[in-house]
């Protein structure tokens, strides 16, 4: 029998398809030196008791305690890091406003490599504590500091994605915030890819450099098209933002007579490791294009209350075939916490499928089968996530990573509501998925290490 790095006993949740939660019930989860769960041992197994007998009361067996429960980690999908430091804020004007007036201006600071080490400590640190073990990140058009945030991720145990910005389109930026031309934009971008690539040599639980056009308003064709040409030459994962709101998807509609889902392809941008926000507007043929393709979207619900104009039929585009993962948006969406993305996708998924003016009537107000299951918005922040990236992640399941929550339903400030001794796993399962706080996560792995605690 192999020798594990750590045993873990407890109850797990995860999901085994959209519809599908698996509920593992008290099983043995053996983790190798490589962080991989290298086997899921269930109680009716032969070797569970042998290998209780052989690993209970040692250092690296791990048993969770009544009222705790195993979680897979989240995968975050679109976070601006900078942006932690305006969270909550500026959320009631435009997205053409709110980008000029409080994004661009707070962006431009992190040429400051203080205070980028100051905001990007703090927010990878409060991801990790709300359950996030893989997020893909928005730096800002700065290289220094953009790999800075790729250390940091590093270096406190998260799987970060990381992607410096390219603005490179003079006519769409401001003077203070943008790359110098588009030539610069492009030779940053090459030495930011290598500079990632070099540190992901000594990082266990992985570091990748992402190619980051921050939208088609910001880039000229000319670096759409070097991005595009970067990310093909070092195999990379790519993300930008797609027809989020009626304004960005008109400009670009404008500009090159087609949807952004086309104009992106048409630059190498659409791949199997591309990752796209929003994509509220998208119509059945740029949803074909992006199953065809590989490409994710990154459904960021809160963000898109405040401002993406609409709520995504995200049951049709994943019928489509399209992958689904959750984004937080940070600041756009003014929540850390992947919970409350969860919360908000069935929300106003609900609110798509019913309508939501009143003085229409009742077969008028919604779009049929628009509705999303908590157990499928609980997907796309977990295995739909993992899939999105084409990483062994977001599943507790043979040869996947060890990243995991442990939640404890028990915290005297944070308790759930669970009185009887025999409460369905299923029903514990959902007012975790509606009440748990930060409090409630009591640790949280990645890659087999622990990297969080409190
Ligand atoms: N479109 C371009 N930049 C941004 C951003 O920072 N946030 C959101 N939500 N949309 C964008
Ligand atoms: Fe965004």
């Amino acid at each position: 029998m192999s020798n594990y790095t750590h045993i873990f006993q407890g109850t797990a949740f995860s999901s085994n398809s959209l519809k599908e939660l698996h509920i593992l019930e008290n099983h043995l989860f053996c983790i190798n030196a490589e962080g991989m769960i290298e086997k899921v041992v269930a109680p009716a197994d032969e070797d569970y008791d042998t290998l209780l007998s052989m690993y209970e009361g040692k250092e690296n067996f791990h048993r969770l305690a009544k009222g705790q429960y195993f979680l897979p980690g989240f995968v975050d999908l679109h976070v601006h890091a900078p942006q932690w430091a305006q969270s909550g804020t500026a959320l009631d004007i435009p997205l053409f406003d709110w980008l000029n007036t409080y994004t661009f201006p707070i962006e431009s600071k992190f040429s400051d490599l203080s205070f980028a080490k100051m905001v990007y400590e703090d927010v990878v640190s409060t991801l990790l504590a709300n359950g996030t073990t893989t997020a893909l990140y928005f730096a800002t058009v700065h290289k220094e500091a953009s790999i800075l945030l790729a250390e940091i991720c590093a270096k406190k145990g998260q799987r970060g994605l990381v992607g410096k910005v390219v603005m490179d389109d003079p006519e769409q930026t401001p003077t203070y915030y943008r790359d110098a031309d588009t030539k610069t934009a492009l030779v940053d971008t090459e030495e930011f890819i290598l500079a990632v690539k070099e540190l992901a040599k000594s990082v266990k639980q992985g570091v990748y450099p992402v190619v980051t056009p921050r939208f088609i308003p910001s880039c000229t064709s000319e670096g759409l098209q070097g991005l595009g040409e970067l990310a093909a030459k070092y195999d990379t994962y790519i993300q930008s933002h797609c027809s989020e709101s009626d304004w960005a998807h008109q400009y670009v509609q404008e500009r090159y007579g087609k949807n952004d889902a086309f104009a992106l392809h048409d630059f190498g941008l659409l791949r199997e490791k591309s990752v796209m926000a929003h994509c509220n507007f998208l119509d059945d043929a740029d949803a074909d294009l992006f199953a065809q393709t590989g490409t994710a979207i990154s459904h960021c619900p809160i963000s898109n209350a405040y401002f993406a104009n609409s709520v995504i039929p995200l049951a049709h585009f994943h019928a489509k075939g399209v992958e689904i993962g959750l984004g937080s948006d940070i600041s756009g969406g003014f929540s850390p916490s992947l919970f409350d993305n969860i919360r908000q996708a069935v929300m106003s998924s609900r609110m798509l499928e019913d309508g939501v003016n009143p003085a229409l009537p009742a077969n008028e107000r919604g779009v049929p089968n628009a509705r999303i299951t908590v157990n499928e918005a609980f997907y796309f922040a977990t295995a739909g996530g993992g899939e999105s990236l084409s990483l062994p992640i977001g599943r507790l399941a043979e040869n996947y990573t060890w990243d995991v929550q442990v939640i404890d339903t028990t915290i005297p400030s944070a308790r759930l509501p669970i009185y009887e001794a025999n409460e369905p796993l299923h029903d514990i399962f959902q007012k975790m998925m509606y009440l748990a706080r930060p409090e409630n996560i009591r640790e949280v792995w990645v890659q087999g290490e622990k990297v969080h605690s409190r």
